[in-house]
């Protein structure tokens, strides 16, 4: 019996913050775990797919095929292997499905009907990279996920911005709760900015264990990126970063099934 897939969005209204690189990052570190991954490339700059190496030519059937209901394909049909262990889900057309779940009245079921053969196949982790902003496929995506991973750029405008997703969870009747981490990225500890950038974070998840280590800012991250690759191919020291979280969703997984 394949174990219950854990689903996590990687998700923040901020643009640029990192949440593409986090979740690529994050799906490929736990492919090396050995988990099973599906990564799911939600936003329609298509950034996590790019950042795997695949552009729009490489794919003919993805997500906008799935949540049409196009007659005839199924789920795995839409999945192309990216690297072992880790499978991707492109989308194409994110904005015209965005503008059809206006007509949807239980946005909340959504993905749970079109998204349900996932149950089925043995993947242990779905993460999905989400388009900043609020919008009609991230509030379906945040009432289909069990998690939120939540970085937050180490910079003034962000931290200050910190509270929104919790506003935005509040709007949709969610729970806190389904806040799982908050990772710092972009962090640079050489500057007085980015030290009480991240000193303010501390302070607003003190006494709770949602924080990880920051990420920090590396040209190496946005080089990889640019060539289909993950530090996990090119740069050890960068994907330690990454591993950190890895190890902390696999753990506290481990511990929520005992
Ligand atoms: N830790 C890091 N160090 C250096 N560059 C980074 C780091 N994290 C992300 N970047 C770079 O910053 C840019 C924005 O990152 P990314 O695309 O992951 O953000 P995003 O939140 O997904 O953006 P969007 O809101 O547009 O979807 C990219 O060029 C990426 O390569
Ligand atoms: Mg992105």
């Amino acid at each position: 019996m394949p174990g219950k897939v854990r689903k996590y969005a990687v998700l923040n209204n901020k643009g640029g913050v990192g949440k593409s690189t986090i979740a690529v990052h994050v799906a490929h570190g736990l492919a090396i775990k050995g988990k099973k991954v599906l990564l799911v490339d939600m936003d329609g700059q298509n950034d996590a797919s790019l950042f795997l190496g695949f552009t729009s030519e490489d794919y003919n059937n993805s997500l906008y095929d799935i949540l049409t209901g196009r007659e005839g394909i199924n789920l795995s049909e839409c999945i192309i292997n990216a690297r072992d262990n880790l499978d991707l889900l492109p989308s194409r057309n994110i904005d015209r499905i965005n503008s059809e779940l206006y007509k949807e009245t239980r946005i909340d079921l959504f993905l749970k009907e079109k998204l349900k053969g996932l149950e089925e196949m043995s993947y242990d982790y779905v993460i999905i990279d989400c388009g900043p902003q609020r919008s009609k496929i991230n509030d379906a995506i945040l009432y289909f996920v069990d998690g939120i991973i939540v970085p937050v750029q180490v910079e003034t405008a962000s931290v200050r911005a910190i509270g929104n997703i919790y506003e935005y969870l509040a709007d949709l009747h969610l729970n806190s709760d389904l806040v799982s981490l908050i990772v710092p990225n972009m962090y640079d500890q050489r500057t007085v900015d980015g030290k009480e950038n991240l000193e303010f974070i501390k302070e607003f998840f003190a006494g709770t264990d949602l924080l990880v280590q920051p990420v920090h800012r590396r040209i190496k991250i946005a080089e990889v990126g640019k060539l289909g690759k993950t530090v996990y191919e090119f740069d050890e020291e960068s994907s330690k970063q990454f591993n950190r979280i890895v190890e902390r969703l696999v753990n506290s997984d481990a511990e929520a099934k005992q």
